[in-house]
């Protein structure tokens, strides 16, 4: 990098926050979220320290798979709102300083979709082949079924169109042919189309299902990496800042192909499922050694690519990347009954309850995965520590109404609890009586305070978003130690994964030259000694980020 770019490379030190505009919150009453709603919740997010925001499929759907099945690419489903209401949302984000990404699903459409309703009436459509049809199920169709509850193969037959369409996902979301090249013009279209409305990105569903080729008939030359980097050429030639943020749940090699080779021209982002299985082990051990190896192993990537680090998402927390036993482990720890687990891969629970509410282990969590090499992602709730709700069926647990006041609805909308959209969560101690924006946001002792501050300290300490991570040895198991170097400045973060409180001792590099340390994050003694011996005490399940004061830093904080 020639001249300082840190801030032309937004996504490398930015905080996402990921929400459904139908849940989040509702404008006009009938139940439903809308973007009136969000609008008035954006100085929710503002406060709270979120660079960008991740809008969950907002486009006209049939919902049957909660608006990843879409029926139009470039509108927003009425039930949300209009396409003014979305720019005047655009417009109010932009004039508080947060950028917005949406997703970006086009591995398969709605059966709903206009493109299927012709392809699959006439032969002669001119869509016919925008979908993947075969006479009969192909011996080299994909492998594995994604949602093993209601499908049983990835292929449907279909009694208008006389033939089987291929679908990854659930049947009534068949997959685009991307050997076609009139689909990815397409695609091109729909992507310039919303970087046009202002859009900074897309969180890019699917995307190795997106990709591959297997199943279709006559893939011709389509070279599924070489098109990734042309899209992400394409964004970037229509706006310079635009990122691609992928869905890429596979094994740490398969992953690194998807941001491209050395120059790391394929897709900015990929959510780092691998390091976030490891978190959850690590987490239901008490012990470091799964994440650190996670973190060791990691391949590097290009200097203007990131990884997204979150812990909990829109989906189940998935764990197939863990053994069966190491599954069984973390099962136990976080979801014993058969209800809270999903497909036997995964938990359909929030954090806060799989650590029954202890404040210092969900403190330390969220602190921990702040603090992981990349860009956090925030999934909606998260900052007031909000339960799932089990009765929604499957992994719609995680996706009930925010929790903005006390009261039956939560705020979340003025219909009463059973018009909403979905149950919001009830009890005494998961419930919006309990569990709440308004009462956090008064309180200096609260999650929601915690958080701001930690999303303040995120953002003040590029450290983490640019530099080089080394793990430091220390004598604890349960305390994952590291150090984060960029330019002139090491931060040191210290996150003790066990119930007992402990004291370590590290020795970073060069800390003989340091004239001391100063606490960012956390709270106790921090000593360090003439020799670079860092002594630090930590509580149960506590943490703590400290930076090194270098002799005439003025910029020390
Ligand atoms: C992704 C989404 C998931 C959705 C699926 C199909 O895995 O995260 O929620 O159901 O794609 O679009």
């Amino acid at each position: 990098m020639g001249i300082r770019q840190t801030g032309d490379l937004w996504w490398k030190n930015a905080v996402f926050y990921c929400l459904d505009v139908e849940t989040y919150q509702d404008g006009d009453g009938d139940g439903i979220g809308d973007f009136k709603g969000l609008l008035r919740r954006l100085d929710h997010l503002e406060g709270l320290g979120v660079t960008c925001l991740w809008l969950m499929p907002f486009y006209p759907s049939p919902d049957r798979d909660d608006g990843y099945d879409i029926a139009d690419y470039y509108g927003v489903d009425p039930r949300l709102g209009t396409l003014g209401d979305f720019v005047d949302v655009m417009r109010a984000a932009r004039e508080r300083g947060m950028r917005v990404i949406a997703d970006l699903v086009v591995n398969h459409t709605s059966v709903a979709h206009p493109w299927f309703q012709a392809s699959r009436s006439d032969p002669e459509s001119p869509y016919r082949d925008w979908y993947v049809w075969r006479d009969e199920v192909p011996k080299d169709g994909p492998d594995g079924i994604v949602f093993p509850d209601k499908e049983d193969s990835n292929w449907q037959w279909d009694e208008k169109a006389k033939q089987y369409y291929l679908h990854r996902f659930y049947k009534s979301q068949p997959d685009l042919d991307i050997a076609n090249p009139k689909v990815r013009e397409e695609i091109c279209r729909i992507v310039g189309f919303w970087l046009e409305l202002g859009l900074s990105g897309f969180r890019v569903d699917a995307v190795p299902f997106l990709i591959e080729t297997a199943g279709i008939d006559k893939p011709g030359d389509f070279a599924p990496h070489g098109w990734l980097r042309d899209l992400r050429a394409f964004i970037n030639r229509r706006r310079g800042e635009a990122i691609l943020m992928g869905e890429v749940n596979l094994m740490p090699e398969d992953v690194r192909r998807f941001f491209g080779d050395e120059d790391g021209d394929e897709l900015h982002m990929c959510l780092n499922f691998n390091l976030n299985q490891a978190m959850a082990l690590s987490l239901a051990r008490g012990d470091t050694g799964p994440l650190l190896h996670s973190l060791q192993t990691q391949p590097s990537i290009a200097p203007e690519d990131q990884w997204a680090n979150f812990i909990r998402n829109h989906d189940e927390w998935s764990l197939d990347k863990l053994t069966e036993a190491e599954r069984e482990e973390a099962f136990k720890a976080f979801g014993p009954k058969d209800s809270m687990q999903l497909f036997g891969r995964g938990l359909r629970r929030r954090l806060p309850t799989m650590l029954d509410g202890d404040q210092d282990r969900i403190r330390t969590a969220y602190a921990l995965a702040f603090a992981l090499p990349g860009s956090p992602v925030l999934f909606y709730g998260e900052e007031i520590g909000m339960a799932e709700n089990l009765d929604i069926p499957g992994r719609m647990s995680v996706r009930s109404p925010m929790q903005w006041l006390p009261g039956p609805s939560g705020g979340f909308s003025t219909a009463p609890p059973d018009k909403l959209h979905r149950p919001i969560v009830g009890g005494r101690k998961w419930g919006p009586s309990a569990v709440n924006v308004a009462d956090q946001l008064r309180d200096p002792g609260s999650l929601l305070t915690w958080m701001s501050g930690l999303l303040r300290v995120r953002r003040a300490t590029p450290e983490l978003g640019f530099g080089k991570v080394s793990v430091l040895p220390v004598e604890s198991g349960a305390v994952v130690a590291l150090a984060h170097d960029w330019e002139d400045r090491t931060l040191l973060t210290f996150h003790n994964l066990g119930e007992a409180p402990v004291t370590v001792e590290a020795k970073p590099p060069g800390a003989a030259d340091w004239e001391g340390l100063i606490t960012v994050l956390g709270e106790g003694e921090a000593k360090l000694a003439k020799d670079g011996t860092v002594t630090v005490e930590l509580g149960r399940y506590g943490h703590r980020w400290l930076n090194a004061a270098r002799p005439g830093d003025v910029f020390r904080r």
